[in-house]
């Protein structure tokens, strides 16, 4: 029992039942801070509080929080179709929407597979991979790489390639799963933008063919730019090469595209903003504005044919989700996509790149401040850890930054920003302004 002293009925008197995911369950429920309503830019506390949302939620509302458009298209879709089934049955919107989404995916992009999350979506599209392979005769490419600090959700396939040790540590993981070297590199600290330097980093992957033989490995899984790590932006001409290594030896590059798609680096997809393609991209979080859950898996059309055609009659891939597009998660993409077109939001947050640089990098003299790092509307600002409590200073800011009317993310020390696409310049200095307070009274 976690009993809470109010007399507000609208809030729970126990908060022992939830087992929260991904949380300090015990130190949460001896001081909760909850969020009751969200409008735009901003969340609200229960007693009414305004927090200034420097982070799209978990970097997925970002649209803003509870646009009108995508409310009502939820509201109308809930009165219409409840549920429809897609396995050998669907709902006319799904199609529809899947051309759309492929629409505003690179050229070649022609199928999406649907699921329910970034770690469905990443799941589904490592066995995509698998099944490519097998389907062109390379059955024996099983092996499937990911790159260290990397985070691909909670799935047994997102953990075994992910690269973040907590999230690996307590549980079995897949057989022949491997690693290339992560691009973080502390002699390139303050950079602003990609980093001049570790194109060669690429070259890990050599290093990895090198040793299981290019015939064992399906695919590699990358974060175009690492997100739950801290944002680590990739050097120049490190995805390019990347790309050119996979072509070499036949192995699939992934784009797990769950936070960096949807405008965050100021256009589509980070495939298009670096213009580099890969073969799959794993989408969820902006596909809905975080208003329904959904992920998806967006294809090469080269990769559904040969998986299809290679198939004898009946089911070609034994996988999906009772939930695959969902009728309301269709509805809120649906009207998400056109959101995001009617007011021009990735565009928009192109156009706020430079300012949203000036104003990360401006905190690089405040107290405890050792890099910063940005692109897009994404900046990762980096403290020194307090001695040998990892963490703590970090977590302390955030607190500070939830006192003071800011919601802010901390992942370990960094302090992760990714706000709404529809932050204006004054909130980028509100919020900025928020953060350097709370390095000055930090220890
Ligand atoms: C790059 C990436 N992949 C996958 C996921 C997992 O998404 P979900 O939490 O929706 O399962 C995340 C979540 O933050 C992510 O950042």
């Amino acid at each position: 029992m976690t009993p809470l002293d109010h007399a507000d009925p609208t809030l729970p008197n126990d908060l022992s039942a939830f087992w929260m995911p991904f949380t300090d369950n015990r130190a949460f429920k001896a001081a909760p801070r909850l969020l009751a309503r969200a409008k735009d830019m901003h969340y609200f506390t229960p007693d009414g509080r305004a927090l200034l949302d420097g982070t799209s939620g978990l970097w997925c509302v970002n649209a803003g929080h509870t646009r009108e458009p995508i409310v009502e298209a939820i509201r109308r879709e809930a009165g219409e179709l409840d549920y429809a089934p897609s396995f050998n049955l669907a709902h006319p919107k799904a199609f529809e929407f899947a051309q759309r989404l492929t629409a505003i995916l690179p050229a070649g992009f022609d199928q999406v597979f649907f699921g329910n999350s970034g770690s469905e979506a990443v799941d589904s599209a490592l066995k995509i991979a698998l099944a490519y392979q097998r389907a062109i005769g390379q059955a024996g490419r099983t092996r499937l790489i990911g790159r260290e600090k990397g985070y691909h959700g909670v799935g047994f396939g997102g953990i075994s390639v992910g690269g973040l040790p907590n999230n690996r540590r307590a549980f079995t993981l897949l057989p022949g799963a491997d690693h290339i070297r992560h691009t973080l590199d502390p002699a390139q600290a303050f950079t602003r933008g990609q980093p001049e330097n570790g194109v060669d980093l690429a070259d890990d992957l050599e290093r990895l063919v090198g040793l299981h033989g290019a015939e064992t490995i399906a695919a590699v899984i990358v974060e175009p730019v690492a997100g739950s790590a801290g944002v680590i932006v990739p050097p120049k001409g490190y995805l390019e090469r990347l790309r050119a290594i996979c072509d070499r030896h036949g192995i699939l590059l992934i784009f797990d595209e769950v936070i960096t798609a949807f405008g965050r680096l100021g256009a589509a997809t980070a495939a298009e903003r670096f213009g580099v393609t890969p073969d799959l991209i794993t989408l969820a979080k902006g596909l809905t504005n975080a208003a329904v859950p959904m992920g998806a898996v967006g294809v090469r059309g080269a990769i559904y044919d040969a998986v299809v055609g290679a198939s004898p009659a009946g089911i070609e891939l034994f996988h999906g989700y009772t939930y695959s597009a969902h009728p309301l998660a269709v509805a809120a993409g649906r009207a998400t996509l056109e959101l995001y077109a009617a007011e021009g939001l990735f565009a928009r947050a192109a156009g706020l790149e430079a300012r949203w640089a000036e104003a990360v990098h401006s905190l690089a003299d405040a107290p405890h401040v050792k890099d910063v790092r940005n692109l897009g509307l994404m900046a990762g600002i980096e403290l020194e850890p307090r001695g040998e409590a990892v963490g703590k200073r970090g977590a302390e800011v955030f607190q500070l930054c939830f006192d003071s009317g800011a919601l802010v993310r901390v992942t370990g020390d960094t302090v992760a920003l990714s706000p709404p696409l529809i932050i204006s310049p004054e909130q980028i200095d509100e919020l900025v302004g928020r953060i350097r307070e709370a390095l000055q009274r930090v220890d």
